[in-house]
């Protein structure tokens, strides 16, 4: 069975990776996951400066989800690079560091420092954080401006630049076509969708920063829908990403146009559910008589005259 498959100079053993900031820097699970078995690892963003993130509460649980305002919390590139690469340079699998920044500047000096260095395969950028005033989702929900950052970011490396989109917008597929022109190998479609908790008894909000970002199965439909407008938009790679928990999960995404997907919430749960999905879509693929997983992708049996989709493209 073929399950692998390359991106720009980059050959991942197969289709199955952990979403940024629900997998650490890889350290935290090193006796729990056998990531040998993944295609890799998206780390937690990475900024210039460390950053303390939001005040608590910063995550609640919601039906079916996960409410979450961790503000990107993280240790900061020259950490980064002297505590945690060195450990991740050990593991056998492919490293893709997620980078957020509150510039384009900021963007470009991260990009531009990591790239010196042995042992990151390739870089996954966020424009779209839902819980910061700077950066983010100004960022995520300017076309022109995510462009931009894309092009800016280009210029900088020959590793894989995958860029890492927002639901909040109306129209998903123009931004991805946007970043494609841009330079962009790849986009992750999506990140998380903005919510709201609200505890009654109190009256407050459950997370510090009143609103945050929603994930889990409860977004699972509509990060579907974000996909299979993406793949109608452009012909690059996408990473599926929404409250995938099972193998049958990942399926569904690689058959809306998919040609990877990322595990998130569900690694709150089980940090090995991404082993469990790859080996899981490998036997469904061989029950189907498949050589190749890629036979999946944008396999989907739809009758395209009847999507309102189809119209708004
Ligand atoms: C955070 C960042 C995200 O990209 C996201 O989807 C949710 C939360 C954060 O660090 O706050």
């Amino acid at each position: 069975m073929k399950t692998g498959f390359t991106l720009r100079n980059v050959q991942f053993r197969n289709r199955v990776f952990v979403a940024s900031g629900t997998f650490g820097y890889g350290d935290e699970v090193r006796n729990l996951v056998d990531v040998s078995h993944l295609g890799g690892i998206m780390t937690k963003s990475l900024s210039w400066k460390p950053r303390d993130g939001n005040p608590p509460p910063r995550i609640a649980e919601t039906p079916s989800g996960m409410l979450n305002s961790i503000g990107l919390a993280n240790i900061g590139v020259h950490a980064f690079i002297e505590k945690k690469l060195p450990y991740l340079r050990t593991l056998d699998t492919h490293i893709v560091v997620n980078i957020a920044a509150s510039s384009v500047q900021e963007y470009c000096d991260v990009l531009g420092l990591l790239d010196e260095h042995e042992g990151i395969h390739g870089f996954e950028i966020n424009v779209s954080c839902p819980n910061v005033k700077e950066g983010g989702l100004s960022f995520g929900t300017d076309c022109d401006r995510t462009a931009e950052i894309t092009s800016r970011l280009r210029a900088l490396t020959e590793k894989p630049l995958i860029i890492k989109l927002t639901p909040n917008v109306t129209h998903i597929g123009q931004f991805a076509a946007a970043v494609k022109d841009a330079g962009a190998d790849a986009v992750s479609v999506m990140n998380t969708v903005i919510g709201m908790a609200v505890d009654a008894r109190t009256r407050k909000p459950k997370v510090s920063t009143v609103t945050g970002g929603l994930s889990g199965p409860a977004i699972k439909p509509i990060a579907l829908a974000k996909v299979y407008e993406v793949a109608q938009s452009v012909d690059i790679p996408i990473f599926g990403i929404g409250g995938i928990m099972t193998a049958e999960d990942a399926v569904e995404f690689l058959l809306v146009g998919a040609s990877a997907v990322q595990i998130g919430t569900a690694n709150f749960i089980d940090p090995s559910t991404g082993v469990t999905v790859a080996k899981g879509i490998e036997s469904f693929a061989r029950q189907q008589g498949l050589n190749d997983i890629g036979e999946l992708v944008g396999a989907l049996n739809a009758r395209k005259d009847f999507s309102v989709l189809q119209s708004w493209l």
